[in-house]
């Protein structure tokens, strides 16, 4: 096969998206398995884990998979902004019992500044490595090519996709606002055009040279198909992989999912700083008890309180306080394992494609 899925190795134009805390070894494999592209993130560990992680992949599977790493800028440290961050989340952990950090840490190296990292892959070479938040430099973008990998890397806009494209990566991954999880915004500040996938995948398609790949709402075999349609190359779905077996999601997450929430997703960045969809939980009411505009510290400073925040509800057996990001798909997301769930989605893509 020709072009990016012959350079991947992928039968089918399948990617389960990198989901940091989600996607586990075991679901990249079990993904990798049948022919489509399996992630792994680790944008949240250090190399060391990195590794590990990428040895349990390779334990259960000899076909390419995907890296996936967090090229956000360094967080800016405001002191006087975080000190009243912890006094307005102060009441929650009172509740719960728990007492809030006394400072907070930049709790994830960027990739940009992490050479261990950058070492670990150039060293074990993916199929591919993918790129959320922004980009590594074209020097290290250049390496990881010369290394045999694959560079993906998330665009939100024409003008992420042209700076990736300039940088020297292999395909774009267009997420649209529908997406689950983080919005993979280069600047978190500026402001931010909302595009939707279908008119992202559009724009990209016309307005670069490079392979697009879809994400952002694709729960199914027609969604995909409709996709390519547009013109993708590929489809990247993170939500529908969430309630598989394999995944990491916990108790409250999965039951989150197939929940009354599920069809009311919200965009927020009360819990890591920076816009991420999420399913509506108690976190995410706090945006609404807030008597103004609410002033997070920046990303991942932020996330060092919502991880907090979360651990001291969980021990006291509320888990309304976790990260359960979710796409505006989610009222289609089904409880498979998730090789049966790559299956059936070729076969309701080959099926809409039947139909014309
Ligand atoms: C639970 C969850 C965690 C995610 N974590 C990451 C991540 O670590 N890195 C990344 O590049 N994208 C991450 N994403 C975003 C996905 O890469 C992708 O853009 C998104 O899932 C596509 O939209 P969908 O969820 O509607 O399929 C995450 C998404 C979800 C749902």
């Amino acid at each position: 096969m020709a072009g990016l899925l012959g350079q991947l190795g992928l039968e089918v134009p399948i990617i389960q998206a990198p989901m940091a805390g989600t996607s586990t070894p075991a679901m990249a494999a079990s993904v990798s398995n049948t022919g489509a592209l399996g992630s792994i993130a680790v944008g949240a560990v250090d190399a060391a884990a990195a590794r590990t992680m990428i040895a349990a992949v390779r334990a259960r599977t000899s076909r390419p998979f995907n890296v996936n790493v967090f090229c956000h800028s360094p967080a800016r440290a405001d002191s006087e902004r975080e000190r009243d961050w912890l006094r307005f989340l102060g009441p929650q952990f009172e509740r719960y019992g728990g007492a809030p950090p006394r400072e907070l840490r930049e709790i994830y190296t960027s990739f940009v500044a992490d050479e261990a990292m950058q070492a670990l892959l150039l060293e074990s070479r993916p199929g591919a490595v993918s790129c959320h938040f922004g980009l590594p430099s074209a020097h290290t973008i250049a390496r990881m090519k010369a290394a045999g990998i694959v560079v993906l890397a998330t665009a939100t806009s024409l003008d992420e996709a042209r700076q990736a494209q300039a940088a020297g990566a292999d395909a774009v991954v267009a997420q649209g606002y529908e997406a689950g999880g983080h919005r993979g915004v280069f600047d978190p500040v500026a402001h931010d055009t909302q595009l939707s996938t279908l008119a992202l995948t559009r724009i990209l398609v016309s307005g670069i040279a490079l392979p697009v790949i879809a994400a952002g709402g694709i729960m199914d075999g027609a969604g995909i198909a409709a996709a390519l349609r547009l013109g993708a190359t590929a489809v990247q779905l993170g939500t529908a992989f969430i309630a598989c077996p394999e995944s990491g999601a916990d108790q409250y997450h999965r039951a989150a999912l197939f929940g009354p929430g599920a069809a009311m997703t919200e965009m927020t960045r009360v819990i890591s700083g920076r816009p991420a969809r999420c399913l509506p939980n108690r976190f995410t009411a706090l945006q609404r008890l807030a008597a103004g505009p609410l002033i997070v510290p920046d990303y991942p400073i932020a996330y060092d309180a919502g991880k907090a925040l979360a651990a001291a509800a969980r021990a006291a057996g509320e888990g309304g306080f976790g990260a359960h990001w979710a796409g505006q798909g989610a009222p289609l997301a089904r409880a498979l394992p998730a090789a049966e769930l790559v299956r059936i989605l070729c076969a309701e893509m080959s099926g809409a494609f039947a139909e014309g």
